[in-house]
């Protein structure tokens, strides 16, 4: 591996000064979005998608022709991505073709595999354990409609031990903000998680803790989030979760608990009447449309980002 070579694998592979700089950058590439060509050549950055994907993709491969470059979709299914050829193969094999590649998979470790081998910067597109990409569009939507990050009380309502849960524990905690994780037991985050977050806000003066009670989670938020309460590739446990989350609805009358210039989140896709009642989507508070425009502001900023700390090709 370069020595110099960085990766975003999960929230926590920037600093809490180099967040703030990666937001500050995303926010000017959305006011100038044709400006930054740090991938003119066309060089290509490599797209590969092993779950669902909408907004990952159309982001990403907009970002990367903003950007100057060339955004390349690599079929996994054809690939065969660790069944017909290693990860690690696969790896070293497109680390020579393209400048970046962004992985949305199954096992943070089959991504830091890549990430070990590839020779250009990794990129989280979502993961079971980690969704990034959608933290930096989401702290850079919440700055949009807020002064500050630090000091902000977010309220995550939910599977907290998802990939958004754990997500929102690191990212708020190095932007300074206190992040309650409102969920049922069972669906906490690893303790692992929390132990990094607090370790992080001792730096940072963020919080995070667990409120089992929606209700007591929700006084005095600046920032209500849920997600779907059945993550891609939890589809067979559909019934068991439907059950455990109904307490943990963003519905309408727990965001009247927040306070009342609070914001509604959902990084999508949303089942309305399900974690979220359609009035908190559709209804004036919500910045959902704009946290999905910011993806593709957010991952521009980060590609550049990581670009700056590549050397030369192997
Ligand atoms: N937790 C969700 C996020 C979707 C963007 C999932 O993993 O399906």
């Amino acid at each position: 591996m370069l020595p110099d070579l960085r990766h975003f694998l999960r929230d926590d592979d920037l600093s809490p000064a180099e967040q703030a700089e990666v937001l500050e950058l995303a926010a000017a590439m959305k006011a100038a979005p044709y400006d930054a060509k740090p991938l003119a050549g066309p060089q290509s950055v490599a797209m590969i998608f092993d779950k669902p994907t909408l907004r990952t993709q159309a982001s990403f491969a907009a970002g990367i022709a903003e950007l100057g470059g060339h955004p390349m979709l690599v079929d996994g299914q054809l690939a065969g991505i660790g069944k017909r050829e290693s990860v690690a193969d696969v790896a070293r094999v497109l680390g020579r073709q393209v400048s970046a590649i962004a992985w949305r998979t199954f096992a943070q470790a089959d991504l830091a595999e890549m990430a070990e081998h590839a020779g250009v910067p990794v990129v989280n597109a979502l993961t079971d354990d980690f969704h990034p990409c959608q933290l930096l569009a989401d702290l850079m939507t919440v700055l949009e409609h807020k002064p500050q990050l630090a000091g902000l009380t977010v309220g995550f309502f939910g599977d907290g031990a998802s990939n958004m849960g754990n997500s929102w524990l690191l990212a708020g905690a190095l932007a300074g903000m206190h992040v309650r994780i409102s969920a049922p037991e069972g669906y906490t985050p690893a303790p692992e998680v929390f132990d990094r977050a607090r370790e992080i806000g001792a730096e940072t003066g963020g919080t995070a803790v667990w409120e089992q009670d929606p209700r007591a989670a929700a006084e005095g938020c600046d920032v209500m989030v849920t997600d779907t309460w059945i993550s891609m590739g939890k589809e067979e446990e559909a019934q068991a979760r439907t059950e455990v989350f109904g307490p943990y609805s963003l519905t309408q009358s727990l965001f009247e608990l927040a306070r009342p210039d609070a914001i509604a989140m959902h990084c999508l896709p949303a089942y309305r009447g399900k974690e979220i009642d359609a009035e908190v989507l559709d209804g004036i508070q919500s910045v959902v449309w704009d946290e999905a425009e910011n993806r593709r502001h957010a991952q521009k900023a980060v590609l550049a980002f990581l670009l700056r700390h590549v050397g030369e090709r192997p």
